[in-house]
């Protein structure tokens, strides 16, 4: 489309067609879509062709025991040896598989065949350290290259990982240790953020000190801050890993044996811990890299920039990239250390082709200004790729504008933890974008969106997005709990998947992604459950009650406001929101922090006593209040207005 027509044209009415130079070069092609449709299995019979297997499968897909399915039945094969060593076989040993950046401008390159010495030698130690296959290890670590080369070292000998969020508490890493029942937990002393030093050791002692099941703790030296060292327990990464051999021969695993939990916030208090098995999830992980990234391995440098403690960091930083051969930045710090224009200068050095980042990061850029990347040359990228939640339209068209010269395709891809791969994305090259708009599932992918009694709705219609049928990389179960994993996703509409999250179609057939329908929040990214929020809040002793909402916000989409009704004789003070806030940091981690905290002296509830939140949200977002009429008593409303007026909201 001309410039001139779509000067008159709002954001989300443009229509953005692939150029026929992108399309005549890109790995999607439009048949894709026709052959997923005519024979669903074969073509996931095709594109699990592409990875290396050691013994083949008698069946594509077996859902008889619904709703666990398994993919590839019967077949074996080995993800490390998907990932690293079957490019150093073809000849592809001295490509660069990983440019790492520390934060503090420290910088590692690792070829294909460092990376097979340095993956073998891990997969020796944490056989030393006494893992058989099976076994689960946790991570707990900065964003540096042991964080991945320990997830490939675990899937190398078949014990899964459960890589917790670095920031995350030591509450959190705990209660995810223990469910896991983890043996081992890999960390390092600590990491760089912001310019300084963070620790992590301190973390996992206190979060093993009760937990007996964990053997061993292996730490990474990466600030060389002082650690407690527990000598029959702490072992130095550098003390075992350096001394053993970089040979490792491969043990191949079944395509349903378990490849990693992550945990996830859901509507209750507890996490839960979505697992992944092998065969199918590295299949659609390497098939949506390569078709939704456009990724051509000998010219591409590709850059992710979620932390692998997300599930994009599994699937788009550890496992797509490394089984398409990809080479790959990985950065361990934030976007505005020492200074706003650090990811630019970033894309130049590395000359970074493909950049994959979330709508808050773009959004937080659009307000430091444009001057900050255009400092920089950033004619080396031509894709752009958007996760994690809606992007606004003028966020999309900034993106595209500012960071992509109006050159570069952009992909918005839906998905989820329990997905563990896109589901929803336009293919670049192919598909005609709308800014805004993750348009359409991708070829092998069906989708619908449903209303309340369980009716796919129509163009121009919205309601509950559903996955209608199984998919390669989707969730196996919730550890530990199938019961939870059958009535969170499975019991909302009759045998399909339910996501959580509302959608609708335009009038021409794209899908418009509206938020989460539950009470799970989308803070910058990132899933928070109200529940956990208000749990945290609670465990406090000063606080009776706790009602958490997440409320638009210009940069983070979602921002925490809680609204706390204070125990009897304690005393509203300036320092009480401050010292909630710091609670919930300590409980959760400080992605969890509110951004305010109202104390009242009432919540608004029904007459059966649930908490009105589309009240309290009316309020977070200063919004005229909707019907109050269900409320068991209508003058709350007005005490809580009352409060507000006085209440603090400190901004630390
Ligand atoms: O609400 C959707 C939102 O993020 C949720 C999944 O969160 P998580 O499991 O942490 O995974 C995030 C990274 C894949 C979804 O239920 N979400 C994710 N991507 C998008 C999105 N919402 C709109 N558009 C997206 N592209």
């Amino acid at each position: 489309m001309s410039g001139e027509a779509l000067e008159n044209l709002s954001h989300e009415d443009r229509i953005f067609v692939p150029s026929p130079e992108f399309a005549s070069k890109a790995n999607g092609k439009s048949d894709l879509y026709t052959q997923a449709q005519t024979d669903r299995n074969s073509f996931w019979d095709e594109q699990a062709k592409n990875l290396d297997w050691d013994t083949p499968w008698s069946q594509v897909l077996d859902w008889s025991g619904a709703p666990v399915s398994k993919w590839f039945v019967g077949a074996k094969l080995n993800v490390s040896v998907n990932c690293i060593d079957r490019h150093v076989a073809a000849g592809n040993g001295q490509r660069v598989a990983i440019h790492f950046e520390g934060e503090r401008g420290d910088t590692q390159t690792i070829t294909y065949k460092d990376l097979l010495d340095r993956v073998s030698q891990t997969a020796n130690a944490l056989t030393e350290l006494g893992i058989k296959t099976g076994d689960r290890v946790a991570i707990y670590m900065p964003m540096i290259p042991e964080a991945v080369i320990s997830m490939l070292a675990c899937t190398r000998i078949g014990a899964p990982h459960s890589v917790v969020f670095g920031g995350f508490s030591a509450e959190s890493l705990r209660s995810r240790i223990e469910d896991a029942s983890a043996s081992v937990v890999i960390t390092a002393d600590g990491g760089f953020r912001k310019g300084s030093p963070f620790g992590l050791k301190s973390a996992v002692d206190e979060a093993v000190a009760s937990i007996p099941s964990v053997k061993k703790v292996l730490v990474v030296k990466r600030t060389e801050q002082e650690v407690n060292w527990n000598s029959e327990r702490d072992v130095w990464w550098d003390d075992i890993v350096s001394k053993q051999s970089t040979s490792h021969t491969p043990e191949f695993f079944d395509s349903e044996h378990p490849l990693f939990i992550l945990y996830t916030s859901g509507t209750t208090g507890k996490p839960k811990g979505i697992l992944h098995t092998t065969g199918g999830y590295l299949t659609q992980v390497a098939y949506t890299y390569r078709v939704i990234f456009d990724i051509k391995p000998e010219t591409d440098v590709y850059w992710c920039t979620a932390d692998v403690g997300w599930i994009t960091g599994h699937s788009y930083v550890a496992y797509g990239p490394l089984a398409n051969g990809a080479t790959q930045v990985i950065y361990e710090g934030t976007p505005d250390t020492p200074h706003k224009g650090r990811w630019w200068e970033i894309v130049a050095k590395y000359g970074v082709t493909i950049l994959y980042t979330a709508p808050t990061a773009i959004r937080t850029f659009m307000k430091w200004g444009d001057e900050f990347p255009q400092a920089h040359d950033l004619s080396s990228l031509r894709l752009l790729g958007s996760v994690g939640e809606p992007i606004n339209p003028e966020a999309w068209m900034w993106y595209r504008e500012i960071i992509g010269s109006n050159n570069c395709p952009i992909v918005d891809t839906w998905w989820q933890t329990e997905t563990g791969a896109i589901m929803i994305s336009p293919l670049p090259g192919v598909t005609a974008t709308k800014p805004g708009s993750a348009m359409g599932p991708i070829p092998g992918i069906n989708a619908e969106i449903l209303d309340d009694a369980g009716t796919a709705v129509g163009h121009g219609s919205g309601g509950y997005l559903v996955l209608t049928k199984p998919w390669p990389a989707m969730l196996r179960g919730i550890w530990g709990d199938m019961e939870r994993y059958k009535e969170t996703y499975w019991s909302r509409f009759d045998s399909r998947y339910f996501a959580g999250d509302g959608a609708k179609w335009d009038e021409d057939g794209a899908i418009w992604l509206l938020g989460r329908v539950d009470d799970v929040m989308n803070i910058s990214g990132h899933r928070i459950s109200t529940t956990e929020v208000e749990s945290a809040l609670v465990s406090h002793p000063t606080v009776a009650e706790a009602a958490v909402v997440g409320a638009a916000d210009e940069t983070t989409g979602q921002g925490i406001v809680a609204f706390v009704i204070l125990r009897a004789g304690s005393v509203d003070g300036p320092g009480v929101a401050k010292e909630l806030r710091a609670h919930v940091a300590k409980e959760i981690g400080a992605i969890a922090r509110p951004r305010q905290i109202l104390i009242v002296a009432e919540l608004p509830k029904t007459r059966s006593g649930k908490i009105m939140r589309r009240l309290l949200r009316d309020v977070a977002e200063n919004r005229t209040l909707g019907d109050v009429t269900t409320l068991a008593d209508p003058t709350i409303m007005n005490l809580i207005g009352e409060g507000l007026k006085s209440s603090t909201s400190d901004d630390d």
